[in-house]
């Protein structure tokens, strides 16, 4: 037993897990330099938490080391979307013009929508991705009664899905992660949460399915941001709220003492 233990460490050593970072350097370095390559990560938080500029930090990144990167939007359209991103002082349109970088508005009133978002996060060979936001994804789950399935899809007869909601929902919910993990990309997933919920997503099962959880947060009294790590694959980390602040470049981790999580309120 004590000898397989120090085998694996000593292979874990020699071959370790290779890291994507997000641009955010103490957050990298929290989670040993950063997301595993080739992970689905969901980023969850309230609005105006910082969701979306943590998901630019990473993509920038990207675009700035040479990288592939894609952001699937279903809110909002590109051009506000670029507004923002300057806003922080990221600007992604030289990326944009040499191709390193592609915003794609998927329409979720369209039949196809998931047709488009697969085929793209397919077809593109993407280093990063990133899908925002998951929700109305999740609120929609139709797939399976379109052509795009998968050979275990066909199994089932839709009509039954619909009469459990859970097991549909997840299944549904797996295909785009799944579909995530086929590109061997590096992806970001967000999720909406609502003020003061203990959830770490709307729909109640992305985080079982990704293989990582970074919970934002805020407290609208004192106007102070915090960021948890609760789950991350093959990475040593703690859990705590770690203070954070937005500005010009996007995400900083603030050098304050970290929050520990107190225990559960009754
Ligand atoms: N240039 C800036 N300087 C400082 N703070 C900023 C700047 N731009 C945005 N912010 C802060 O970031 C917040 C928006 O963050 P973001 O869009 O990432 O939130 P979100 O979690 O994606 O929200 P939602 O769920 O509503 O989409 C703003 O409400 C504001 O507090
Ligand atoms: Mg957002």
């Amino acid at each position: 037993m004590q000898e397989n233990f120090e085998l694996k460490k000593k292979m874990q050593k020699e071959n370790p897990i290779e890291r994507v970072p997000i641009g955010v350097p103490k957050l990298d370095e929290l989670l040993g330099g950063g997301l595993p390559k080739r992970s689905t990560t969901l980023v969850s938080g309230p609005p105006g938490s910082g969701k979306l500029i943590l998901c630019y930090n990473f993509l920038y990144t990207g675009v700035k080391r040479g990288e592939k990167c894609l952001f699937l939007t279903l809110d909002k359209q590109v051009e506000g979307l670029l507004t923002q991103a300057d806003g922080i002082g990221l600007d992604f349109q030289p990326y944009i013009e040499n191709g390193r970088m592609k915003f794609l508005f998927l329409n979720i009133n369209k039949k196809l929508v998931y047709e488009t978002m697969i085929d793209e996060i397919l077809s593109g060979n993407y280093d990063r991705v990133v899908l925002d936001s998951i929700t109305p994804l999740s609120e929609m789950p139709i797939h399976v009664l379109g052509e795009h399935r998968s050979d275990d899809f066909t199994e089932h007869d839709p009509e039954e899905f619909k009469k459990q909601e859970i097991p549909f929902l997840r299944l549904h919910l797996m295909f785009i992660v799944q579909t995530l993990e086929t590109s061997k990309t590096t992806a970001m997933i967000t999720s909406e949460i609502q003020m003061g919920s203990q959830m770490l997503s709307r729909d109640g099962v992305t985080e079982y399915i990704v293989d990582g959880v970074l919970s934002l947060a805020y407290n609208p009294d004192s106007s102070n941001r915090t960021l948890s790590i609760i789950k991350m694959r093959n990475t040593k980390h703690n859990m705590f709220k770690h203070p954070m602040e937005i500005d010009v470049g996007g995400i900083t981790i603030t050098p304050k003492t970290a929050i520990r999580p107190g225990p559960p309120s009754s």
